[in-house]
């Protein structure tokens, strides 16, 4: 899939912008606080209905404006698709599809798939077990409106469960009350597990490979679920999470928090049998996270039949030569979009220039 035309209205700092992209390379290139985050922002919100820098949707609202609007033709095997998000200085979103509202901003999943990479996605091997799971959520997530919706009713039984727990009720009282929201969690948490370990089962082989060329063949990368609950199918999960929760609900009634679930899970990353996030290197920290977003790629490839659009914010001045060829050969196959100060690669590609909350096809 690619993105044709984005047009952006009083979007951070655009107040009209139209551009349409190239199916393949496209670089925006321009100085510092020209507007080149800004755009690669709008394109993931147009993809996944948030953005990956604020929770606070209004925040990409202009200084001088209500609202914010982003519209953007994706051009798909059978058809194109027109996405159209409204966002207002309440942090109401409003979403249209091929020109029809639609209730829900889940209803975007599938339309737009991309794979965002940005010096901050380092976190995602560097920090705590909440990173990997958002990488691992946002993919799987893109790829089945079941997994977002599954995922939302967990959260929400969680807080609920969690609330309860510090409400302060007797243990007899807890102990009728939680059963009711146990069993919803079990049920959508086993759902989650087994989406999770296949999803890691299937990309760990796509990182290896991808992780193995990145490094010049030198390099072994693995990856693994780390969940309290084995591999299983979905049924014996669900009872071995309600199980699971039932042992810990003294330690829960002490912590008053829910210390059993999906919630606390993470993926081992490892580089040569060596923990990546422990003890790896910059340089091997960064390739890692770069072949998880390849394998991510590759992973979307396969399941949906269409490439994702590769969106690079920001990346390419960190990497030495080999890694940045490699990237470049890597995204010769699928539509990419990098932004940069400047750009000097030997490769067909169309330029725009950012300067001051425009953009100008060079
Ligand atoms: N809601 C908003 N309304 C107007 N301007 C905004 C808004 N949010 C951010 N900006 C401004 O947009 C400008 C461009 O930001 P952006 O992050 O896109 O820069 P950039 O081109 O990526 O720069 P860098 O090379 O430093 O990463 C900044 O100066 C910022 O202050
Ligand atoms: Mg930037």
């Amino acid at each position: 899939m690619f993105i044709k035309k984005v047009t952006l209205k009083d979007f951070r700092n655009y107040r009209q912008q139209t551009v349409e992209l190239d199916p393949g390379l496209n670089i925006f290139a321009g100085e510092n606080a020209s507007g080149k985050t800004n755009f690669a922002e709008s394109i993931y919100f147009a993809a996944l209905g948030k953005s990956p820098r604020t929770n606070h949707s209004k925040e990409m609202i202009n200084w001088s404006a209500k609202q914010a609007y982003i519209n953007l033709t994706v051009g798909k095997k059978f058809r194109d698709h027109e996405i159209t998000l409204l966002v207002d200085n309440k942090d109401k979103k409003k979403l249209l599809l091929d020109g029809l509202p639609c209730s829900r901003i889940s209803d975007l999943v599938g339309v737009l798939n991309v794979v965002y990479f940005s010096p901050d996605e380092l976190k995602m091997i560097k920090d705590g077990p909440q990173e990997r799971r958002r990488f691992i959520d946002i993919s799987l997530c893109q790829q089945s409106k079941n997994y977002l919706y599954s995922l939302q009713k967990y959260n929400n039984v969680l807080a609920q469960r969690n609330k309860l727990l510090k409400s302060g009720f007797g243990i007899n009282t807890l102990k009728e009350t939680l059963f009711v929201w146990d069993a919803q969690l079990a049920k959508y948490g086993s759902y989650i597990i087994k989406k999770r370990y296949d999803f890691i089962e299937k990309l760990k082989n796509l990182a290896f490979e991808s992780h193995n060329k990145l490094s010049g063949e030198k390099e072994k990368l693995s990856l693994s679920y780390e969940c309290a609950l084995g591999y299983d199918d979905e049924e014996n999960l669900q009872r071995e999470f309600a199980e699971s929760l039932k042992s810990a609900f003294e330690k829960d009634t002490e912590l008053n928090f829910t210390t059993f679930g999906c919630h606390r899970d993470d993926m081992d990353i490892t580089v040569d049998g060596i923990d990546v996030r422990k003890y790896g290197s910059q340089g091997q920290q960064r390739s890692a996270a770069l072949s998880l977003k390849f394998a991510e790629i590759d992973l979307f490839g396969e399941e949906t039949g269409e490439k994702p659009v590769l969106l690079l914010d920001d990346v390419l001045s960190e990497l030495d030569e080999n890694r940045r060829a490699r990237l470049i050969e890597m995204s010769s196959s699928l539509q990419t979009i990098i932004t940069c100060t400047e750009f000097d690669e030997k490769v067909d590609h169309t330029l725009f220039k950012v300067s001051n909350g425009t953009v100008k096809k060079a």
